[in-house]
Order: structure tokens, then sequence, then C-alpha cells
């Protein structure tokens, strides 16, 4: 009974939660992947975070939403990264995410990059990372996928490789068990990833998996930069990813920088300071591809005013983790809630009837 109130009470209303004036100071006091450690052991008590499915503003019909033919509770999705192995797919849909994408997977195993490297940024709530996939491989991912068959109609899998038969057979062996795949062509911490930007060789690629797609196909690009050559290869690399046959496309990965805190020395940079690029971003995008393929927004994402803004510039859905180390269990809810109000002030009720700027709450 404590356990559940404490739960509920980590929902919390819309304000501040119960997470970021107690749990928080303690979990950020042990080296960042310790803590996701910490998180990953809470997320695995069998039954634990059922409760949360009491509360968690995914019974709101207004929040139905459809992604490229998915069927999704809430547009609101934990982002490829948080759950590598998927070993805690069903706690964080209880969470209330409308979506989860476990990954990435690789084949192989893979040790990821030296330590550090992950890296903290509070005053910001941003992380650096140059993980590097570090990951058990598919085959004890088939295994758990396979045992919970409960919640696959909400489940994608992200996943990589750097040679075209290593990403055929990951996408082979898994896609029957997801409701959707999402290749990641996008880390700038994987070495070998970029012959994918190469528009022929990505083309051939997405033509070799359409032949045999059972579920729909996404693939994750690289963050642009604005005003720049980049930008227009970007673009052109979705065009021709939309041509080729995708369903829908991610927007986007982590941006590159460099930090010598990293062991590696450079990496990717995640959460609040990435959210007015990924605004434009998805504008830019959209005018691209004009609803030839659905897009999910991911980058920066902390609120429903965000969710409003990025889902009236085109995205059919959002993808969110950096907020979520900051802000907590409860985020996922007290967005739903908040879109919904948000949703009733301007007098709409469905997710896809959102546009132009979000209205004013008290
Ligand atoms: C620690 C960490 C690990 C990540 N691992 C992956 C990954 O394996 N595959 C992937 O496609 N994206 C990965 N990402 C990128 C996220 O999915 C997301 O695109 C990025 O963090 C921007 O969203 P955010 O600002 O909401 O975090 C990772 C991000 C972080 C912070």
């Amino acid at each position: 009974m404590t356990i559940t109130l404490t739960m509920l009470s980590l929902i919390g209303s819309d304000k501040t939660s119960i997470y970021s004036l107690a749990a928080r100071p303690l979990i950020f006091r042990l080296p960042p992947e310790g803590a996701h450690k910490v998180a990953e052991t809470a997320l695995r008590v069998p039954g634990l975070w059922n409760s949360f499915r009491i509360a968690n503003g995914t019974g709101d019909r207004k929040l139905d939403t459809n992604l490229a033919g998915i069927e999704l509770p809430t547009p609101i999705g934990m982002a490829a990264g948080f759950d590598k192995d998927c070993k805690v797919l069903g706690s964080i849909l209880n969470l209330g995410f409308g979506f989860v994408t476990g990954g990435t997977v690789t084949l192989t195993p893979r040790p990821g990059n030296p330590k550090p490297r992950m890296i903290r940024v509070p005053e910001q709530k941003a992380l650096m990372n140059a993980l590097g996939f570090p990951g058990q491989g598919l085959e004890p991912v088939i295994k758990r996928m396979k045992k919970s068959q409960r919640n696959h109609d909400r489940v994608m899998l992200s996943i990589a490789g750097t040679i075209e038969e290593e990403i055929f057979e990951c996408f082979r062996r898994a896609q029957s068990l997801t409701s959707g795949i999402e290749l990641n062509i996008s880390s700038p911490n994987t070495a070998g990833l970029r012959i994918f930007h190469q528009p022929a060789r990505l083309r051939g690629l997405i033509e070799g998996l359409v032949v045999e797609k059972q579920v729909p196909l996404f693939i994750k690009l690289p963050p642009w930069p604005r005003n720049d050559e980049n930008r227009r290869e970007m673009l052109k690399l979705a065009a021709t990813a939309v041509d080729a046959g995708v369903d829908g496309l991610v927007i986007a990965n982590t941006h590159p920088i460099e930090n010598s805190r990293l062991k590696v020395g450079r990496g990717g940079l995640s959460g609040a300071p990435l959210f007015d690029h990924t605004e434009l971003m998805i504008a830019d995008v959209q005018a691209q591809v004009q609803g030839q393929a659905a897009i999910i927004a991911c980058g920066g994402v902390t609120t429903a005013e965000h969710v409003w803004l990025l889902l009236s510039k085109g995205a059919s859905a959002v993808q969110l983790y950096t907020s979520f180390i900051y802000e907590g269990p409860g985020l996922p809810a007290r967005i739903n809630k908040r879109l919904s109000k948000l949703m009733n002030k301007a007098g709409i009720t469905s997710v896809a009837d959102i546009s132009g700027p979000p209205p004013a709450l008290n």
C-alpha cells in the first residue's frame, strides 16, 4: 500500500514531482551509468510499475494517435538507448509512454567505447554520451521479446550495423516481435555508420529491407545544422529514404560534440538545449516529405507544450530520453495530462487537430 501511494505521488500533478525534490538528488550522487543501472533494476521488479497504469494518462481517448498505421494511446514515446537490451520495455510502457523503442541492438555483443562515456550537464538539463552501442547483441534480446508477447503492439526495436548483411539479419529475426523497426544510421559515437549517409548506399539498404517488410520501417537521421550544405544533404537523405519506401523518419539523434571529459574526446549532446533546433528540423523535413512519411520528433522534448509545438509542425509522435532522467518516472504521465488540458482549452478532441501555438494554461 505504501509503495503504491509513493508511486502514485511520484506521478504527481503537473507541478514539481517528488522525484525532483527527493529521489533525483540521491540518484545523481551516483555516476550516470551506475544511476542508470539502479533505475533499470527498479524497473525490473515484477509487477511494481503496474500501479502506474491507473493514473498514467493513457486512458484519455483524445490522445489516441496513429503512427504510420500503429495505434498508440498517446504520441509520447521513449527514445532508443534507454533500454538497450530490452529488459524493461513493459515497465516503461506502464509509466505512460505510448510506445517504446528498445535497442539500439547490433547483431553481435559489443563492449562500447571506453569510460567515461556518459556525462551529466545538470545546469543545462543535458547529457553528453559516447557509449558506442554497448549491448548484449541480438540473441538475448530476441529471447526476452519472445517471452513478453503482451506488449508487442507498442514496442519498436532500433537496429544498426556497419554492413548491410548485419542489418538484414537483425531485421529478419526481430521484425515479427515488434510493431515497428527503427533503423539507426545516425549515432555520432559509432564508427562505420556514416557509410549509409551516401544516398545510393542508403537506397540499396532500404529497398532490400522493404522487400521483406511486415511492419512499419522508420529511419533515424542525424541532426543537421541550419543554413548549411550539410542541411541540404540530410534533407536529400530524408527524401531518398522516403522514396525508397520507409514509413517514417525519426528526427533526430544526438548532436555531435567534442569534449575532453569523454574518454574518446567526442560524442553526442542530448536534452533541453536541443529543443529549438528539433522544432526547426521538423518544419524543414515536413516541407521536404509533405506527408509522404510519418515523422517522429526527438531532441529536448520535456513538456506538453513542446509536444504540442512539434505535432503542430508536422510530427505524428515524439520521443524523449534525457528529460526522463532529469524529471523522473512521472514525466510521461504529467505530459499526457497536461496535453489533454491544452486540448480541452483549445476545444479539440484529437491530437491530429493540433495546430498553431499551444494555448496558455493557468
Ligand atoms: C545515454 C544515451 C544513449 C543513447 N543511445 C541511443 C541508441 O542506442 N540508439 C539511438 O538511436 N539513439 C540513442 N540515443 C539518442 C536518443 O534516442 C535521442 O535521439 C537523443 O538523446 C535526443 O533526445 P533527448 O534530448 O530527448 O534525449 C541515446 C541517447 C543517450 C542520452
